[in-house]
């Protein structure tokens, strides 16, 4: 075996893992896509580990873990696929954000990556909907539901290329880092706390009067529809497109419409 490589055990079976893998990468090599919201597997994108959908067991550990974020070791016993622990606490993290998301007919991209989560993990939300309360009939924020925003603020169709709908944000932080780290344009940021955070535009300007300079990389990012070219959102804030759809365009399109 290659010295740089070694193994551990995932779900079972002898896996072999390079230095610096987390256990999310080590999986997908071994073939199974560990469900991921707040992670995006790309170049340039730093893990988070906030929105806890990616959770595994690890051998002796009391906690799960986060397996976007860690490191794989040698000698590692990992469970899964086989945990049941873990499919109950990523079922438990969907169903909470896909109770709070608009009604996926009426959703801004109806195929996005978190409603393809949802089916990976075969969240019914006609059913979750009724053990759990929806935004509008709660009357205190819990973890996973934020509290409900002022609507002028929730649509936002002020630029000419993307279009807003925070109703569909879970506050994975995304965008932030495509527009921070990965472009290094700093326009987009997660302000005030708790149930009263939300995504903003410099000081919390409209997308269209900000600096944002329509680079489309927010737009690739975002695992829900919350940001979308404005040409597949209607005027309600719903997906115009018929599922499935292609959102993995070249940003290039984008600026380019922004610039006519
Ligand atoms: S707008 Fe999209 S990428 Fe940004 S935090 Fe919300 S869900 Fe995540
Ligand atoms: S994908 Fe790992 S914590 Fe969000």
């Amino acid at each position: 075996m290659n010295q740089e490589t070694f193994t551990l055990t995932l779900d079972g079976a002898a896996v072999t893992a390079y230095p610096g893998d987390t256990l999310w990468q080590v999986a997908k090599r071994a073939g199974e896509t560990i469900p991921h919201l707040c992670f995006k597997d790309a170049e340039g994108y730093r893990a988070d580990g906030n929105c806890r959908a990616c959770m595994v067991e690890v051998q002796g550990e009391r906690a799960l873990v986060a397996s976007c974020l860690r490191e794989a070791k040698p000698g590692m016993v990992v469970h899964s696929a086989t945990s049941e622990r873990s499919r109950v606490a990523r079922e438990g993290v969907l169903e909470m954000l896909a109770v709070d998301q608009p009604p996926r007919e009426q959703s801004p991209d109806a195929s996005s990556h978190f409603w393809a989560m949802a089916d990976q993990l075969a969240i019914d939300v006609g059913e979750v909907s009724e053990r759990l309360p929806k935004r509008s009939e709660r009357t205190t924020p819990t973890v996973h539901h934020v509290a409900e925003r002022e609507s002028a603020v929730v649509k936002d169709r002020s630029h000419s290329a993307m279009a807003v709908n925070l109703d569909a944000c879970i506050e994975c932080n995304l965008c932030v880092r495509a527009c921070r780290e990965v472009q290094v344009n700093d326009v987009i940021g997660l302000a005030h706390r708790g149930s009263a955070s939300k995504i903003v535009f410099d000081f919390d300007d409209p997308m269209g009067d900000s600096t944002c300079v329509a680079c489309g990389e927010c737009v690739q990012a975002c695992p829900t529809g919350a940001l979308m070219p404005a040409t597949l959102v209607d005027e309600h804030g719903g997906g115009t497109v018929p599922r499935p759809i292609n959102r993995s365009t070249p940003s290039a399109p984008i600026a380019a419409s922004a610039a006519s």
